[in-house]
């Protein structure tokens, strides 16, 4: 059976930010975009880098020579290492979007009064009965 871990108050990552969390003995990154969460390990699939420590950008895209914008801002992470960059929502390298993937955690909102229920894992957190927390099943 799969344990439920809390690892914010949903207030505490605001639109456009993320919290890397300690998750059992994972290190997963949450992220916000436009008021959806995502998880992602904070480990990339290239050389094993702090992926979720890089910016939180969009991408470059080009229709020719001395023309470029920005689109999508602010749904991908740029690992810090190498600058392999990976859509927060999937997962997917920008790159190679076929073979290359960083592990993906399902995160979900509930309130604290199901929450106090039980039973879960707050290695970090106390849970109330009021507010809305961000949950990892492991
Ligand atoms: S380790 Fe992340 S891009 Fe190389």
């Amino acid at each position: 059976m799969p344990q439920k871990h809390v690892v914010a108050k949903a207030a505490d990552i605001t639109p456009g930010h993320k919290l890397v969390a300690k998750v059992g003995n994972r290190d997963i990154a949450v992220f916000n975009v436009d008021g959806e969460f995502y998880g992602l390990a904070n480990t990339c699939p290239h050389e094993g880098g702090p992926l979720c420590e890089g910016f939180i950008t969009g991408i470059a895209l080009s229709a020719g020579p001395n023309d470029y914008r920005i689109e999508r801002k602010g749904e991908f992470i740029r690992c810090p290492w190498h600058g392999w960059e990976f859509d927060i929502r999937t997962g997917q390298s920008w790159c190679d979007p076929k073979s290359v993937r960083a592990r993906q955690f399902n995160v979900r909102v509930a309130h604290g009064d199901e929450l106090v229920q039980g039973p879960y894992v707050a290695e970090t957190l106390k849970v109330e009965k009021d507010g809305d927390y961000l949950v990892i099943e492991l």
